[in-house]
């Protein structure tokens, strides 16, 4: 046994299963590899299976338990046959990172926004979600199990020309406190996660002018964005035991972006 090895049977997640949605992205990946470190057994369920697969490919380089497979989170039973492939693969589901998402939106007014934008918007962020809850929960009820959904500050602070993203993320957290109360009777946990602006592909549209690009970095209190790394240490204690007695509520993982007046 080598030491990479050796000290992933002494990790938080040793011997947990755990299915990862949005996992080629910047927070998805960053957690992906966190909870391989940590013992997972880790699905990488991803719109873009290249990357999906080029990052399990890596995880398991390093020693890890990891496979890949393609998902479309706004399809019910693409989301269910990737709980299905998790549980074939590893045996059982423990935990799932429920956390593909969009921008959407193009910036735009609410009166401007087309509806065709807000449904897409609607169809990734929040009916994605509830599937990945539905399916998920289906499969943990026996041995219970852990959900983790990601939200946003955005669920609670409102910005101009993203009013689908506000609506998804604050419907984020609604199914996060009503799934809690549904499947506790299964010991399963479902908590949510907000984070602030962290620098990931997510928020290319904003990079290319330095004026808003250095407005938004100023949103968080130490003016600096977070690192999906930061994101998955939040996520990692919270698909831990150690957070057992967490449930039904958010994280803000936000540098306090969402606690203080601009
Ligand atoms: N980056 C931020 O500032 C920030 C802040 C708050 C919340 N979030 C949320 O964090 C989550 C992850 O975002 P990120 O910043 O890592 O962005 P990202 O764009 O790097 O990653 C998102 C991933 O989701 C995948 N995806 C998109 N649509 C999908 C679909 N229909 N089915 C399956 N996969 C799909 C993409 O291929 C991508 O790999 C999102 O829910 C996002 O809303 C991000």
């Amino acid at each position: 046994m080598n030491s990479q090895e050796a000290s992933q049977r002494d990790g938080r997640l040793y011997q947990k299963v755990a299915l990862i949605t949005g996992a080629a992205g910047g927070i998805g990946a960053a957690t992906a590899r966190q909870f391989a470190r940590e013992g997972a057994q880790v699905v990488l369920a991803d719109l873009r299976l290249e990357a999906a697969t080029e990052l399990a490919e890596e995880i398991v380089s390093l020693g890890g338990a990891a496979t890949a497979v393609r998902v479309d989170v706004s399809d019910y039973d693409s989301v269910q046959a990737a709980v299905q492939f998790a549980e074939q693969t590893y045996g059982h589901l423990d935990i799932l990172f429920n956390n593909a998402g969009i921008f959407g939106d193009g910036q735009r007014d609410v009166t401007d926004l087309s509806l065709d934008e807000y449904h897409r918007t609607v169809r990734i962020n929040q009916d994605g979600v509830f599937y990945g809850i539905k399916a998920a929960g289906a499969a943990m009820k026996e041995q219970g199990g852990v959900i983790i959904n990601t939200a946003s500050i955005y669920a609670f602070i409102a910005d101009r020309r993203q009013f689908s993203y506000h609506a998804t993320k604050a419907a984020v957290v609604g199914m996060t406190r009503a799934a809690a109360l549904d499947l506790a009777k299964y010991n399963i946990r479902v908590v949510a996660i907000a984070p602030s602006m962290i620098d990931t592909p997510l928020i290319d549209p904003w990079r290319s002018d330095e004026r808003v690009w250095n407005t938004v970095r100023k949103a968080q209190m130490r003016q600096q964005f977070g690192r999906p790394e930061q994101v998955a240490a939040v996520v990692t204690f919270l698909a831990s035991d150690e957070a057992s007695f967490v449930n039904g509520h958010e994280f803000f993982v936000d540098d306090g972006a969402a606690s203080f007046k601009r």
